[in-house]
């Protein structure tokens, strides 16, 4: 086994008796070697002991272990880092075993045999209302992380739970019925504006508002015509999502929106009722979770709410699916649903091992943004957003390849101006309000999509000129191979962080660096002009950087380009 990260681990737990976690980071400074641990703090703290002499016995004994060619140099940096850079061998050695695994070597590796089941919540629109840009952000992350969490292994489980029940349905029906209207041509557009309009009228007239009632209640009760209705509105809904869906790539493996949950709803208010976790109060039904504001799952009309639905939907993909992970990929607004939602599951004793986690995002905040908005800033159309964004590569590709035919330009332009904007989304901070800006997102020269896309293709065009032969990867002795391979070690590292932190932009940012270090390689290293012998090294590393960086721009949901 030759990847350094783990055996300089196994090395300092050796020199460590006690029972720590031991961390390798890679330092952003160069001159401090290519791992760092501060591990000697956390000791010194244990020990009561000053942590540069904690480090220095550490880095001692660590020393007198490796009579290997594994570390090149091991340093203590005041007040007790320890710092260490491998020898080129061992570099090397990586890279042999890269090419001998190939695309798996870039999985973690996993400690236990048993699949960890987890259940992405995501996108999750509201049928009868266009969907958001915090819709869009839910897709893009969700799907990132659905795929990394597959290629690291986990049994993966994407569920759109569409917001497609409430009392929102019954102002839709009664001003549907008003106006008369058949669902020829009806768009979500369309009813958007029907509720709008109602709902306007309703606050001014209380007959409206009692029609609405009614028409809820009748379709709660199931009554035959409401029904059809509601299928109808759910039925054009879908269709439009699944066609922002089918551009964007993005696939779900159940469509289990609120209605699917309502035939437990009941069963789980009486039995938070008879576990005495939930209460009544003033007709309703209340769970006090002790955050001063109660959580309501049964108003004291009889009607449920998001809440019962999501406490239902808990209890279904813990019995049904088996989760182990719930990641709910919804926008920071809806932080106190959420530690509303798990307390409750907790005290209701649904969860008992199972992590349920609140994946949150902030805004997206831009003047681009704001000139695609209708209606003074109340919406934005997606489908706008995305057609803006494919115009616009299209403007970048006939700049740079004015000789390609019309629907090769549109073919490209599809999959830069797509990957642009996921790319822009998931390179930033998820926690973070975030930028928009087109220039930005479709610079070529920056930290964007085009730019990692670009950088595959000129790695694409030199494999193509010559094949690769026989060759010995103890020819690769440049600093800047060993810089590229190194980086490569680092990518299950990366996927790994991911699974327990659930930030994509590491990916995105670690992916930026590896292109960043080929670009450099690519203008300071004769690859094509080398003698034969450490060409083909040469050519071997350019297609390991290769097929990390589609197979990380994938992960993120982003196609690549052979040409562009
Ligand atoms: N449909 C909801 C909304 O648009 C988001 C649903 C999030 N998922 C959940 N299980 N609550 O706000």
């Amino acid at each position: 086994m030759s990847y350094p990260r783990r055996r300089i681990i196994n090395l300092l737990k050796k020199a460590i008796p006690e029972e720590v976690e031991i961390d390798l980071t890679v330092p952003e400074e160069e001159k401090f070697g290519h791992f760092s641990t501060n591990i000697a703090f956390i000791l010194a703290k244990l020990r009561n002991k000053n942590s540069l002499e904690v480090a220095q016995e550490i880095a001692l004994k660590v020393k007198s272990y490796t009579k290997t060619d594994l570390i090149e140099k091991i340093e203590v940096v005041p007040p007790g880092f320890i710092n260490f850079e491998l020898t080129p061998k061992a570099i090397q050695r990586i890279f042999v075993e890269i090419l001998k695994s190939k695309i798996d070597f870039f999985k973690p590796k996993l400690k236990t045999k048993k699949k960890k089941v987890v259940v992405i919540d995501y996108s999750h629109p509201n049928i009868a209302k266009p969907m958001s840009v915090a819709h869009l952000r839910s897709t893009i992350i969700g799907q990132a992380l659905y795929n990394i969490f597959k290629f690291a292994g986990f049994k993966t489980i994407g569920d759109n739970h569409l917001g497609d029940w409430g009392k929102q349905f019954g102002v839709l029906i009664a001003a549907f019925k008003e106006k008369k209207r058949s669902f020829k041509d009806v768009t979500v557009k369309d009813l958007m504006d029907l509720y709008v309009d109602y709902t306007k009228r309703m606050n001014e007239n209380p007959l409206l508002e009692e029609k609405a009632r009614e028409e809820t209640k009748k379709l709660q009760m199931g009554d035959k015509e409401n029904i059809k209705i509601w299928k109808k509105f759910y039925q054009i809904s879908l269709a439009e999502f699944k066609k922002i869906y089918k551009i964007l790539k993005v696939d779900f493996d159940y469509y289990l929106g609120e209605s699917f949950y309502k035939p437990m709803l009941e069963e789980v208010v009486k039995e938070a009722l008879k576990k005495g976790v939930a209460k009544k109060s003033q007709g309703a039904v209340v769970i006090d979770t002790g955050r001063g504001t109660p959580f309501i799952i049964q108003k004291s009309d009889g009607s449920y709410l998001y809440s019962t639905t999501d406490i239902a939907a808990v209890k279904y993909r813990i019995k049904k699916f088996k989760a182990d992970l719930i990641l709910y990929v919804v926008d920071s607004g809806q932080s106190l649903h959420f530690e509303h939602l798990f307390d409750s599951v907790r005290l209701l004793n649904y969860v008992k091992n199972q992590e349920l986690v609140h994946v949150k995002f902030g805004l997206v905040l831009s003047e681009d943004l704001k000139k695609l908005s209708t209606r003074a800033g109340r919406f934005i159309s997606l489908e706008k957003l995305i057609s803006e964004a494919i115009v616009k590569a299209k403007e970048i590709v006939s700049k740079k390849q004015p000789t390609l035919s019309d629907r090769e330009k549109d073919k490209i332009a599809k999959i830069i101006g797509i990957g642009a904007l996921k790319y822009n989304d998931l390179s930033q901070n998820r926690l973070s309000n975030i930028s928009f800006n087109w220039s930005k997102m479709l610079n070529l020269e920056g930290n964007s999509a085009p730019y990692l896309q670009y950088t595959y293709v000129r790695l694409k065009s030199i494999l193509r000129k010559k094949s690769i032969q026989k060759f010995d990867p103890s020819d690769l002795k440049e600093k800047a191979e060993l810089d590229l391979i190194f980086h490569l070690s680092e990518f299950p590292e990366v996927i790994k962080r991911i699974t327990k932190t659930y930030y994509p932009h590491f990916l995105a940012n670690y992916l930026y660096e590896l292109a960043k270090r080929a670009n450099v390689f690519y203008e300071t290293i004769p690859v094509l002009k080398s003698d034969s012998r450490i060409r083909n090294s040469r050519l071997a590393l350019v297609k390991t950087v290769a097929m990390a960086l589609k197979t990380g721009l994938n992960l993120l949901g982003i196609e690549t380009l052979e040409r562009m």
